[in-house]
């Protein structure tokens, strides 16, 4: 057995042990200047929202400076802010104002990648091949006799190859770099020092300007194999519903990454660390969150499993068995920016709605940390955009057959009646917004106490002040066929869910707060989950 990340008995919990975080896209949340997209006063505006829902850090997506092709994973400058989301100063007076509404801040860090107009890749391109400075990104010569087929057959993640050919200082076609994601995202060398030093830089810059912690993007990427071998199809991640493994991803070597990450950050109490972890493996994923690693880690199992109890019940145990062995802490996510909104994943419509907010309860109630993406408070689905208005790399890269995420980062809809329902005072909004969302909005919402945000505050409201959210372990109950039952072990708190068709009798308990109304007899009905005690 592993040292653990928990504390002694008697030493208090650090904060993100059972933190509910809320992401903040920031294009998407609030907009103070009227262009259309979300920036940094517009989520300072927002705070009081925030506190009223009761979350207790939020999840910045990336604000630094860059082109915007992927919107901000590609980053041009990681010590700075986009002038499209405000100044250093607007951030620091958000990282002030959030702790002073007691919600701490944690922002995306991007080292797998930059932008292609970070200093260092234009700098790279022009310089010589072999060069030091082409040695900070993955360059390398081409295959045949005229270096025209790309130097490994790996895919991009966004579709497309995995490579770009460059042109040469002197006019030549020449070099291919490595780009996992889109073109305009080159890879880093991590066996270059540089990298590592400027990550370290960039750590420190913002944990001094008072952030608590990192989001770490694809923190399964960085370390490469060596020789950067031809792959078969079937070693690109594609097996077990693209949770197989991928010889692109989770190479030994990132844990040394993530080491030097833990040991800069631990120089900073309280600060804490999250990765965005696609490994598929329980065991696999379990490394990185050893002690001397990352704090916490996305498991994504409950925002692929479909609506069935058997199903869901199998990914909370695959989520907790991965951590158990090194001691870590479970990490629960229903929704973020890369993926279908619940509400959609799960019919759309009232039946959509109904599972989103009996999946909540679910989530809500399970021991560990939890990540809220902004909207899902809301149950908003997922939006069928035109195909102008798409905006993601993955439909160009795809050559039009993936639509990409835009669908799930439409803005948040505050008040009013019409598009743009308080999200910006501008004409226009960065993707469009539905002309049926007015019930949807938040002012709607707080008023309607059948609400999905007055569900989520109340069921927040309960997992900070019952007695029963304590202990890092649950229990399984045996319920019949289409549902399930866990109770948290130590406590009378008890969580049901009902996936079947027909209403079943309750577990034993007083109900705390059911995602629908019980039936007239008392029973759970179909596509509900309860709290009792
Ligand atoms: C992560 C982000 C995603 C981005 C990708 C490349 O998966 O969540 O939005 O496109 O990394 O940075």
């Amino acid at each position: 057995m592993q040292p653990s990340q928990h504390p002694a008995p008697g030493v208090e919990r650090p904060w993100w042990h059972d933190a509910v975080c809320y992401q903040v896209y920031l294009r998407s949340f609030a907009d103070s200047n009227g262009d259309g997209v979300g920036d940094l006063d517009g989520v300072r505006s927002r705070l009081g929202y925030l506190e009223l829902l009761g979350v207790d850090a939020l999840w910045l997506t990336p604000c630094y400076p860059s082109p915007m092709v992927d919107g901000g994973y590609d980053v041009a400058d990681p010590r700075n802010i986009d002038p499209l989301f405000g100044d250093l100063a607007a951030f620091d007076t958000l990282v002030a104002a959030s702790h002073e509404h007691g919600i701490r801040l944690i922002l995306d860090l991007v080292p797998n990648h930059t932008s292609d107009q970070h200093e260092w890749f234009q700098t790279a391109l022009n310089s010589a091949p072999g060069s030091p400075e082409r040695d900070r990104y993955l360059f390398r010569y081409g295959l045949g006799d005229d270096g025209a087929t790309p130097p490994n057959n790996w895919p991009s993640q966004f579709g497309g190859p995995g490579w770009t050919r460059v042109t040469e200082p002197h006019g030549q076609l020449g070099q291919w770099y490595m780009h996992l994601f889109a073109p305009e995202q080159p890879d880093l060398n991590w066996s270059n020092p540089d990298v590592w030093a400027d990550l370290e830089k960039t750590l420190r810059f913002w944990l001094d300007r008072g952030v608590d912690g990192f989001r770490i993007d694809v923190a399964h990427g960085m370390a490469k194999p060596h020789g950067l071998p031809n792959a078969e199809p079937h070693q690109f991640g594609l097996a077990d519903g693209g949770r197989g493994p991928d010889i692109r991803f989770d190479l030994d070597g990132v844990h040394e990454v993530h080491r030097m990450i833990r040991s800069v950050v631990n120089e900073y109490p309280g600060r804490a660390l999250v990765g965005e972890i696609w490994v598929g493996d329980d065991e696999r994923f379990g490394r990185y969150l050893r002690p001397d690693e990352l704090h916490l880690g996305f498991n994504f199992r409950l925002t692929t499993a479909p609506f069935d109890a058997d199903t869901i019940r199998e990914a909370i145990e695959h989520s907790m068995a991965a951590v158990v062995t090194v001691g870590g802490t479970p990490t629960w996510t229903l929704s973020n920016h890369d993926v279908p909104r619940p509400v959609t994943r799960f019919g759309g419509g009232e039946v959509g709605v109904r599972r989103a907010r009996a999946l909540a309860l679910v989530e809500l109630a399970l021991p560990g940390a939890v990540f809220l993406y902004n909207g899902e408070e809301l149950g908003l689905p997922s939006v069928e955009l035109p195909d102008s208005a798409l905006r993601d790399p993955v439909w160009e890269h795809s050559g039009h057959t993936r639509r990409g995420r835009d669908g799930h980062r439409v803005p948040i809809p505050w008040e009013g009646y019409e598009p743009n329902y308080g999200f910006t005072d501008g004409d226009e909004t960065w993707l469009p917004m539905p002309d049926d969302w007015s019930s949807l909005t938040v002012e709607a919402q707080l008023e309607d106490a059948s609400s999905t945000l007055s569900l989520y505050r109340h069921a927040l409201e309960i997992r900070r002040t019952h007695p029963g959210f304590v202990g890092d372990e649950l229990e399984w109950y045996g319920a019949p066929e289409g549902c399930f039952a866990y109770r948290r072990p130590g406590t009378t708190l008890v969580c049901a869910l009902n996936t079947s068709p027909v209403p079943v009798p309750l577990p034993p308990g007083d109900p705390l707060i059911s995602s629908a109304p019980l039936t007239d007899n008392g029973e759970l009905p179909p596509d509900t989950a309860v709290w009792l005690a």
